[in-house]
């Protein structure tokens, strides 16, 4: 069976006035992985992931969903919008119910799906995203981390097998982040495959699979974060900063400790200057 589960095939976007956000696009990502998506502010991001559910139609190239390409009418997009959910960065972007418990059951409702069953897939996408308390609740009552949560949920009742998040984690505070990052986790270990766009380099050292960078609409780079986060000239091109770690690695290879640069991720890193330090002694 073909592990490929979302392709991008030499995607253009030039929008109405003229600015030509993405340029040739071209990547392949497999069922189940989790997969970042980095650049700085105006890389494109955003504007890769409205096509990936056909929110945007290319100017030129196409997105594959499950080997087929995304057909552009609305019997089809539904379709498609059943097995790619998008998470948008602005809650109010995606929130507009009176109540939190309507706004979770609008996307199953739209999929025709009995009354019953969309109750059911509600509470249920309430319960994972720990929002069931406040069901009656206006979105716009809620804080930041707390709207984010409900627009998941909305994402969850749907239950997509591909699941966008543009930007998850931005804007919230530490805890905020723990809790989206936790939820993301928990759809990824029950099978979903999920991309996630952010320039935190430390989120996404700690979370991604495999990253793909952008840099002026355009993929500079693609691997794992190891890969990606060793790699100082490409994260300077991307105006990426390096993991912590990956700067603390680099000065102590410079004071003549001899640790092995990949070694991104925080605990890695630590058991990286552990085995060294012991090997000098
Ligand atoms: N509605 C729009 N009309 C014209 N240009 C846009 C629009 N939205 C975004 N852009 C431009 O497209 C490029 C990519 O933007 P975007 O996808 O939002 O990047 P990112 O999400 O990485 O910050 C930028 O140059 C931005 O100014
Ligand atoms: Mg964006």
């Amino acid at each position: 069976m073909d592990k490929v589960i979302l392709e991008s095939k030499n995607l253009n976007y030039i929008y109405p006035d003229g600015t030509h956000a993405i340029k040739d696009i071209n990547f392949k990502i497999n069922k189940k992985e989790k997969v970042a998506v980095m650049g700085q502010n105006g890389a494109g991001k955003s504007t890769l992931f409205l096509h990936l559910n056909g929110l945007i139609e290319p100017s030129s190239g196409s997105i594959e969903v499950c080997g087929e390409p995304i057909e552009y009418n609305k019997e089809k997009l539904l379709q498609i919008r059943q097995k790619v959910g998008i998470v948008f960065q602005n809650p109010n972007d995606q929130l507009f119910a009176p109540t939190v418990e309507e706004d979770v059951a609008f996307g199953p409702m739209n999929l025709g799906l009995k009354q019953k069953e969309v109750q059911k897939r509600t509470q249920e996408a309430l319960k994972m995203v720990k929002m069931e308390n406040y069901k009656k609740k206006a979105p716009y009552h809620l804080s930041g981390g707390q709207q984010k949560r409900v627009a998941i949920a909305g994402i969850i009742a749907m239950k997509p097998q591909i699941m966008i998040l543009d930007e998850p984690t931005a804007g919230l505070d530490p805890q905020g982040i723990d809790e989206v990052l936790t939820i993301i986790n928990q759809l990824h270990q029950e099978g979903m495959t999920i991309i996630i766009s952010s320039h935190d380099v430390e989120i996404i050292n700690e979370f991604a699979e495999k990253i793909i960078v952008l840099k002026d609409g355009k993929i500079i780079e693609t691997g794992t974060p190891q890969e990606i986060f060793s790699n100082h000239e490409l994260l300077k091109k991307a105006h990426l900063k390096p993991p912590k770690t990956a700067q603390i690695l680099k000065i102590l290879n410079k004071e003549g400790l001899k640790v092995n640069y990949n070694k991104t991720k925080i605990k890695e890193c630590c058991e990286e200057i552990l085995k060294a330090k012991i090997n000098k002694n």
